[in-house]
């Protein structure tokens, strides 16, 4: 068995974001056409009119201030509100694809890497963009590197569920370079036109490598334990796949993009994920209180605060569980990774952090690592 680490991440951001404030104008003006519109109905009892959103409401509940996007305009247009991604042609590459690599070519050069030491990709994020071929395989393509790829999806986790594949491919010795990339284009999936939900995602790209540690060139750190979990749960869900074509059979088309129970999911997964460290840390025989760092998925800021709490038994600072929701808004499977990427370089030689990513399935992932 080889000792794996991470040697590199990197970070793709969108040029455009939107604030609390235009995405509420926005969404407030689709309210009152929409209610206009449908006045009469609304008047019979027909229909329920629809009420405003509000910037003090988002912050409070979610601590998101704005999220990055790659088109604000499609979202913003109160007669469209979502985003226009063009189609592209298949000889162009997909616009997944070239976040990931944009990302995944940072990622590489900060391990010092080059394309061609890299043994295997895998793309890990909540929605690809088509079901084949994978977007791994394309981003391999573009990066020009060999070897093989292939694409996961473990919703909101699936970046600790990525790195725990290709830890464990290193450990095994089947590869020395595993390149992990999330691109999410969570506004692609996210209903803009439903109040509960609007202000929650944005979009990134994030990447990480994982190698042999006695390999790495640079500073690394070092993977003491990766563990994960799942159980069954539809309070987060997104029924859109390729058995739903025929847009008769469902009637209500709202199940086709992002859904949740908001409440429920805050309640049942905190306990879960504090739980899951706490017990993963304790089989590392590691103790909360020594983890200088938790690099938690971000998306929402209580549930962060709540999870650091009950493994610390008080408040954590923003150093011990630092926050980029703030910037970002939830941007699934990255969350945690944009953490790590953002606060990680402080670290000294010996301090142990815990990356966790959360969310749909409901799943949980934790990676200890220890800077060497
Ligand atoms: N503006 C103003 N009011 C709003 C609103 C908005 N955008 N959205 C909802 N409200 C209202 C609700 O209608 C409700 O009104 P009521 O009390 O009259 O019924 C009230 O505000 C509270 O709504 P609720 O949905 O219960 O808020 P909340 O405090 O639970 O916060 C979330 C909502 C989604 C931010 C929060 O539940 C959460 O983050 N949960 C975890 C989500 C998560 O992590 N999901 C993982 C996805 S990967």
């Amino acid at each position: 068995m080889f000792q794996a680490a991470i040697t590199g991440t990197g970070l793709f951001t969108p040029s455009q974001s939107i604030s609390n404030e235009e995405l509420v104008a926005s969404f407030n003006e689709y309210v009152r056409r929409y209610n206009e519109e449908h006045a009469a109905e609304i008047a019979s009892g027909e229909l329920v009119a629809l009420a405003e959103s509000s910037v003090e409401f988002i912050e409070k509940a979610s601590g998101i201030k704005q999220r990055y996007v790659l088109d604000r305009e499609g979202i913003l247009d109160p007669a469209r509100m979502y985003p226009r991604l063009e189609p592209r042609p298949n000889e162009e590459l997909s616009v997944m694809a070239e976040i990931a690599v944009a990302a995944a070519r940072e990622a590489l050069a900060r391990a010092g890497r080059s394309v061609d030491e890299v043994d295997g990709i895998i793309c890990a994020a909540s929605n690809m963009q088509r079901a084949y071929p994978a977007m791994a395989i394309e981003v391999q393509n573009a990066l020009g590197a060999k070897g093989w790829a292939f694409d996961m999806n473990v919703a909101c986790s699936s970046a600790t569920f990525g790195i725990e594949q290709a830890a464990n491919t290193v450990r095994a010795g089947g590869a020395k370079v595993v390149l992990m990339v999330n691109p999410e284009i969570c506004s692609a999936h996210l209903e803009w036109r439903d109040r509960d939900c609007h202000f929650i995602f944005g979009d990134v790209a994030t990447a990480v490598v994982v190698e042999r540690a006695d390999l790495a060139k640079g500073e690394r750190f070092d993977i003491l334990g990766t563990r994960l979990a799942t159980v069954f749960s539809n309070n987060i869900r997104n029924n859109k796949g390729f058995l739903n074509r025929c847009e008769d059979r469902w009637g209500d088309l709202r199940d086709q993009l992002f859904v949740q129970e908001g409440r429920k999911v805050f309640k049942e997964v905190c306990p879960m994920v504090a739980e899951h460290i706490a017990t993963h840390l304790q089989s590392l025989e590691l103790a909360p209180a020594g983890v200088k760092r938790f690099w938690l998925h971000q998306a929402n800021l209580a549930m962060n605060l709540l999870i650091a709490k009950r493994l610390l038994d008080r408040d954590p600072t923003p150093e011990e569980a630092p926050v980029i929701l703030d910037r970002y808004a939830n941007t699934s499977s990255a969350g945690s990774i944009i953490a790590f990427h953002l606060h990680s370089s402080d670290l000294a030689r010996g301090d142990v952090g815990v990356i966790s990513s959360f969310g749909a399935g409901y799943s949980v992932g934790s990676v200890v690592v220890r800077k060497a």
